[in-house]
């Protein structure tokens, strides 16, 4: 359903952060480059900034310049692009400066209206509080909410609550950018698009499931932000949730929006409870030291802020466990840090052992067959098997070889995940959207881990920035026989 040259108003509140200028606007720019973008359509930046149309211009230019892909970027393009982009100064903390708002949509024949509210998640009820005092809400509006939503069930709930009071559910996006990487939806085209992996898909086959993302970057100036959310909140409650909803849902009974969210808080329903009688056994929390990342040296977690005490872990593995009748005994190993050796996000599951083996000239254990899922730093899927070395020289000597998915692509460019998301929100598609139930069932089995770990019933691990994390991780697997795959 890709309705091009839609017109809509698209409304950024945080139009100056580190989102809108990294993400949110290049992927605008992208858009509108590649005419998914209708030309009537208008970009508000809200900002709390004192700046002339002039000198925001000039601002988002350099920064397009920064964050678009050199090749992407012409002069001709942006000056076509700089018509669309209005600049309007609105405090959040003051309904009055909404006036400007309200004057600046008298005249817009735009009746499509997107606010995506890339602020902290303490300002969505008051920004849609406002939008509605002063009738910028019509049928035809859309509020994009950044994740993560609150820093626990009950505040998740109160924002929603509040939210909701202003817009139907079917006009909120909640909003988790790596269900817009390809390679994710991919695993919907994978898993029910092949016949050969159907009837693999379960405890009787799969042995178990990792799930990495890690980081090379640390806060990356963010730290206000990140020591209030950490790892759990910042990454395992949405992203990570979301990769393994993916690939532990059952089969929806079509790609209906709804019919997909079902199948994933099922999962989430799912999980089994991680509390103090579990906790030690089944998670580790870290925070980095100073280490060298990237041939550079780089200060610890606190030390790069001057503060001397926090208890905000940087890295977080767990061991989780799906209580259904697929997922019996399959753990799901997850894990995500900052300040890692590398950027790398994979998804790994490895498939149990053949039951004999008829290869007795192979001195050690036949592997097991893995399908790799590689989101960063370069997308790939790959099913690693097994073949002979080829040629005369040793009989049946036995070689991995891995069966690479390329996927064709009609562009070089990879698309942003928030390009995809952006012409979602516009298409009024909420297919790769987080539910309400979704967003309350990650946090209800986050909120007791958390719970668990300011109670201190897990110590606080240290790991050297640019490794790979902490050594309990690599514990974490071992006392189950198993190791990360690096
Ligand atoms: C964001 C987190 O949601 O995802 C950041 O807030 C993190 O802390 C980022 O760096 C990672 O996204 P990606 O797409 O670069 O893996």
């Amino acid at each position: 359903m890709n309705i091009l040259n839609k017109n809509c108003d698209i409304s950024i509140f945080g139009g100056h952060g580190d989102l809108s200028f990294r993400k949110l606007l290049p992927s605008l720019y992208y858009l509108f480059k590649d005419k998914y973008l209708g030309e009537k359509s208008r970009i508000l930046i809200i900002s709390r900034k004192d700046i002339s149309s002039e000198d925001n211009i000039i601002l988002i230019k350099n920064k397009l310049k920064e964050f678009v892909e050199k090749e992407y970027f012409t002069e001709e393009c942006f000056n076509k692009f700089k018509e669309m982009l209005y600049v309007i100064k609105v405090d959040f903390s003051n309904t009055n400066s909404y006036l400007v708002l309200k004057n600046f949509y008298k005249n817009s024949k735009n009746e499509d209206r997107i606010n995506y509210l890339s602020t902290s998640p303490e300002f969505f009820p008051s920004i849609c509080k406002a939008l509605s005092e002063y009738k910028l809400i019509n049928d035809n509006s859309r509020v994009v909410l950044e994740k993560p939503i609150g820093r626990d069930l009950e505040s998740s709930q109160d924002i929603n609550k509040e939210v909701l009071k202003y817009f139907d559910e079917k006009q909120i996006f909640r909003i988790d950018h790596y269900l817009g990487k390809d390679t994710v939806q991919n695993i919907l085209a994978l898993r029910f698009s092949n016949r050969f992996i159907m009837p693999l898909w379960d405890s009787s086959n799969i042995d178990h499931v990792q799930i990495t993302v890690s980081e090379s970057v640390g806060v990356e100036g963010r730290w206000g932000y990140y020591d209030q959310y950490g790892a759990m909140r910042d990454m395992i409650q949405n992203h990570l949730m979301q990769l393994l909803c993916l690939i532990a849902m059952e089969p929806p009974c079509s790609l209906e929006a709804n019919n997909i969210r079902d199948e994933k808080v099922k999962v989430l329903r799912s999980l089994r409870t991680i509390n103090a009688r579990n906790i030690s056994e089944n998670t580790v929390r870290a925070q980095y030291k100073a280490g060298i990342s990237e041939g550079k040296s780089v200060p610890g977690y606190l030390e790069g802020e001057g503060v001397s005490q926090s208890t905000t872990e940087t890295f977080a593995a767990i061991k989780v466990d799906i209580d259904n009748w697929r997922w019996n005994g399959v753990p799901f190993y997850i894990r995500s840090g900052k300040r890692m050796q590398q950027r790398n996000s994979e998804i790994v599951v490895h498939f149990k052992e053949i039951p004999h083996s008829i290869f007795n000239d192979n001195d050690e254990h036949i592997a097991q067959n893995k399908l790799v899922i590689t989101l960063q730093p370069k997308e790939s899927i790959k099913l690693c098997l097994l073949g002979k070395v080829p040629g005369l020289v040793e009989n049946m000597k036995l070689q991995e070889i891995d069966l690479e998915l390329h996927s064709a692509t009609n562009t070089n460019r990879k698309n942003e995940a928030y390009e995809r998301l952006i012409l979602d929100v516009i298409n009024n598609d909420p297919t790769l959207f987080m539910r309400l139930d979704e967003v309350d069932e990650a946090w209800k089995w986050t909120d007791s881990i958390i719970q668990g770990w300011s109670d201190n019933l897990v110590p606080m691990k240290n790991y050297q920035a640019g490794t790979d994390g902490p050594t309990a991780a690599i514990q974490l697997i071992a006392k189950d026989g198993r190791s990360w795959h690096e």
